[in-house]
């Protein structure tokens, strides 16, 4: 037996203005994103904006359902939309904004874990990593360079 230690790395933004234009330009989207989410279950709205090799932005937002598991999240509309549109396009970043009706969103929230499992699917597929920004309403961005920072075991298609 012996102790294992796996390292994941992020990067840690003080706000928005530290970023490049490109990825300010990028979680604008997401914020924009917000606005059409659909949430009045939980308040809390989510939105994300995925760049593409091509130069388009793909967007997606939470839809919830009165059934509640029939709802999905923001980030998994916006891949599946992308995939769907471009599928043979490679996904370069994706960025996350949220915001609650209940209180204000002040420390970065990242994508939930079945988010994260369907993001790796197109890493793994295009073999590229796909940078990933997440913030809250207000304050610090977190930029993880690959899904596998944010999934450091995963499963994927080599196992099947
Ligand atoms: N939500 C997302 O859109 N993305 C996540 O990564 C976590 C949660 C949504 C789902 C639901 O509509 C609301 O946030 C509260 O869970």
């Amino acid at each position: 037996m012996k102790e294992f230690k796996k390292q994941t790395s992020f990067t840690i933004f003080e706000s928005l203005s530290e970023l490049t234009i490109d990825i300010r330009a990028l979680m604008q989207e997401a914020k924009n994103a917000i606005n059409s989410a659909y949430a009045p279950y939980s308040h809390f709205q989510v939105g994300a904006a995925i760049l593409l090799a091509n130069g388009k932005i793909v967007i997606g937002n939470n839809q919830e359902n009165a059934a509640y598991p029939s709802g999905m999240c923001a980030e998994r509309v916006a891949v599946w939309s992308a995939a769907s549109r471009y599928p043979d396009v490679v996904i370069k970043k994706i960025a996350i904004a949220v915001k609650s009706k209940n209180q204000e969103i002040d420390q970065p929230v990242a994508p939930c874990g079945a988010c994260r499992q369907s993001l790796l699917e197109y890493e793994v597929k295009q073999k590229e990593p796909i940078e990933v920004f997440f913030m809250g309403e207000i304050g610090k961005v977190i930029k993880a360079n690959s899904l596998k920072d944010l999934l450091p075991f995963s499963f994927d298609q080599s196992f099947l």
